[in-house]
């Protein structure tokens, strides 16, 4: 295994690439069930979380296919002319949780689907009661057997279906299996997530009729049957993973640029890194942050989009460690989102927490040591406090980053970020990296 070696202090500096968003890529991925034949994607990010949905639409029958010129601009085609298996077995669920969009598509698709249950994770229980309560209002009938969730439908018809909670990938779920429905369905308090618009898009332009996406209601006219869509679809940017690269910017004091950034979509967390006294910028074509001055202590509290999301709070807590005062983080979305908070105290910030609420006080002094994380926004807090502790940080368990964030080191060095990625056994020289960096 791999681990990543942080030479911290170093100002970033410069301009990169936002990739594709990953909780788009997935649900875009697996709604291609909806269509049977051939459908091209663009910007498709280079993730672990990817290769897992790809290996799921294998093991459903539905081949991928990337050539060189393919790979070198993120495109990818996807066969799904045949559904052989209506199934998303354990051993690709347990890797990652996500798989459980395939469960919509392929009732759609075949009246049948056979989908592990995901079980909990490293940052909740997370259970999938709203998914199911959903597709049951269209007709479907669940049955649960040795940890599996069966499901079946002879003929999926429009409902009125109100969510309990915006979640993300339920109202995904349900609104993959709306749009084949004979009828009309009202999702109520939908999610209205970003990536929810760029799934509507996708399925709009395969010929779903879809209204409202971005908004608490979506109502969906169901069509006998949708086409792969004429002209590739090309995924959103990542809000999250340039939300990470700004905050990186931020706190180690320097000047960053995320080309493709989408402003609007990052809305409250650029709100926090102004009011924390950072310069923050629309550029020509993406998002600009930088900073000269000390650090404002911003609290911020997680919520559904529009709100402050849950995927930036681990990210957040790492630049208020910096932040000249103190600073409340409260996270009302996931019940165990705080598993980054040990581990950021063994590099010496100052925190403490009573049930969802964190108070951080800074600015503490960060000094490098061996740390590791249990999920993908818990790493990236750990490497934005690698960023700005003095020594060397080494960051164990890398895979969770992998599934997140496509290219880091590569990223991370081009910003001038003393780093490397190394075979957990190896031990690097203290300062090699930023003799390296300073002379890159
Ligand atoms: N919930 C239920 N019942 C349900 C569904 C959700 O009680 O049937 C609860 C969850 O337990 C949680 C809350 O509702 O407390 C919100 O969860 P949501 O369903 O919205 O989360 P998700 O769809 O499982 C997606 C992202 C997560 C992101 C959350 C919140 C994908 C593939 N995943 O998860 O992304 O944190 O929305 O924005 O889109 C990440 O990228 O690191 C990540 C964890």
């Amino acid at each position: 295994m791999d681990k990543l070696v942080i030479e911290g202090g170093l100002p970033l500096r410069g301009s990169i690439m936002a990739s594709g968003a990953k909780n788009a890529a997935l649900p875009i991925l697996i709604a291609t069930l909806l269509a049977p034949g051939e459908h091209t994607i663009e910007n498709v990010p280079e993730l672990v979380d990817v290769s897992f949905t790809l290996s799921l639409l294998g093991r459903i029958g539905c081949p991928s296919l990337a050539t060189e010129e393919d790979a070198e601009l993120g495109r990818l085609r996807v066969d799904t002319s045949r559904v052989v298996y209506s199934e998303a077995p354990y051993d690709v669920v347990r890797k990652m949780r996500a798989s459980v969009l395939a469960l919509g598509p392929l009732l759609a698709r075949t009246g049948h689907a056979k989908v592990s249950l995901p079980g909990g994770c490293a940052i909740g229980v997370r259970p999938i009661d709203q998914h199911l309560k959903g597709l049951e209002a269209l007709g479907c009938k669940f049955e649960l057997s040795g940890g599996y969730v069966v499901g079946r439908v002879e003929h999926l018809k429009g409902a009125e279906i109100h969510l309990d909670m915006p979640t993300v990938t339920g109202t995904e779920n349900i609104l993959m299996a709306a749009v084949l429905a004979d009828g009309r369905s009202t999702i109520h308090n939908a999610a209205r997530e970003p990536e929810i618009i760029d799934l509507a898009q996708f399925l709009r332009a395969m010929g779903a009729r879809i209204e409202g996406e971005g908004t608490g209601t979506l109502h969906v006219d169901g069509v006998p049957a949708l086409k792969p869509a004429r002209t590739p679809h090309r995924i959103l940017p990542d809000r999250i993973e340039v939300g990470t690269y700004l905050l990186a910017g931020a706190i180690t004091g320097g000047d960053v640029t995320v080309v493709g950034a989408r402003a609007d979509d990052l809305a409250p967390v650029l709100d926090a890194l102004r009011q924390a006294g950072c310069l923050v910028e629309r550029t020509a074509d993406g998002v600009r942050v930088a900073r000269s001055g000390p650090l404002r202590p911003v609290s911020i509290e997680t919520r559904p989009h529009p709100g402050f999301p849950t995927d930036m709070q681990a990210q957040w807590m790492a630049l208020m460690t910096q932040a000249e005062g103190g600073a409340v983080i409260k996270e009302t979305i996931f019940e165990n989102r705080f598993m980054h908070v040990a581990e950021l105290l063994r590099l010496g910030a100052e925190v403490r927490i009573d049930g969802n609420t964190a108070w951080v006080s800074g600015p503490a002094p960060l000094t490098g040591a061996e740390v590791m994380a249990t999920d993908l926004r818990a790493s990236a807090s750990l490497v934005l406090a690698g960023l700005a502790a003095g020594g060397q940080t080494e960051l164990l368990r890398l895979y969770h980053l992998d599934r997140g964030y496509g290219r880091l080191v590569e990223k991370l060095q081009s910003l001038g970020a003393a780093v490397a990625r190394v075979a957990d056994h190896v031990r690097v020289a203290p300062g090699s990296l930023r003799a390296a960096a300073a002379q890159a």
